[in-house]
């Protein structure tokens, strides 16, 4: 994996108060910092804790996302909050077309593809949920290519350069285990082969890792496809010491495979 660092995401989804926000990055941060340069790792809180991890993070190597943002540009969407506030509460990155707001929230693609550019405008860099719905057996290179073209529509290479991808299967979410490494690797593999097709050659240096079900315990399995560049945890990532174990392992990975 010589042109991409592995890659380290946690999703709080709709949790972590502000008290256990500044105690997680208390634990976290001394549990990995040998791994500085290492490895990326974005962390997404609640948009009510982003100000408070961004204090906390301040100076580190550890990057902040929200978990959701409205294209707008107009302001006239209460509740909703816009690329360019993330940005100003500490954000750097923002989560695009996680299954939970498609499924509850009706999110199509033509709305993915206009928070995309949103993000992208506002500097924020995109980290794009790619995956197949719950009907479909994954992986399923017609349903990723039906998701793919319509939500990056309009992009450059320049602009997928600035994103990272997460191959997140709606029923991968939840569950007790994550799905198996070689459906891991072939749904990775086959967005990296996605991307290349419509962009060339910077297809090669966006990270692209497996989000689902993620434990410290498979990590080891679930990395060790060249394709899998690194994880993404929910339910793991708000837990200080599961998180490192699994950014750990991640941070391995170049080495373990002779990169
Ligand atoms: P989970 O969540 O790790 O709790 O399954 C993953 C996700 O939805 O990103």
């Amino acid at each position: 994996m010589p042109d991409r660092k592995p890659f380290a995401l946690a999703n709080w989804k709709m949790a972590m108060t502000l008290d256990e926000t500044r105690a997680f990055v208390a634990r976290f941060l001394p549990l990995v910092a040998d791994l500085a340069g290492r490895v990326d790792v974005v962390v997404c809180p609640p948009c009510t804790a982003l100000r408070t991890l961004a204090e906390a993070l301040r100076d580190t190597w550890v990057e902040v996302g929200v978990q959701n943002v409205h294209p707008g540009p107009d302001p006239a969407f209460t509740g909703e909050i816009s690329p360019a506030l993330a940005a100003d509460a500490g954000a750097r990155w923002a989560l695009i077309g996680h299954w939970e707001r498609r499924r509850h929230f009706g999110e199509d693609e033509a709305f993915l593809k206009a928070k995309v550019r949103a993000a992208l405008e506002a500097g924020l860099r995109p980290i794009l949920l790619v995956g197949e719905p719950r009907d479909v057996s994954p992986p399923n290179a017609d349903a990723l290519d039906a998701y793919l073209s319509q939500v990056l529509a309009g992009c450059t290479p320049t602009d997928v350069a600035r994103m990272a991808f997460v191959y997140e299967p709606e029923g991968a979410i939840g569950r007790d285990e994550p799905l198996s490494p070689d459906r891991v690797g072939e749904g990775c593999r086959l967005v990296r082969a996605w991307l290349a097709a419509r962009f060339g050659t910077v297809a090669a240096r966006v990270p692209i890792i497996y989000g689902g079900s993620v434990t410290p315990e498979h990590a080891a399995d679930l990395l060790r496809h060249p394709e899998v560049d690194g994880l993404g945890a929910g339910r793991r990532g708000r837990d200080p010491v599961a998180f490192a174990a699994i950014v750990r392992q991640i941070a391995t990975l170049a080495t373990q495979r002779g990169g």
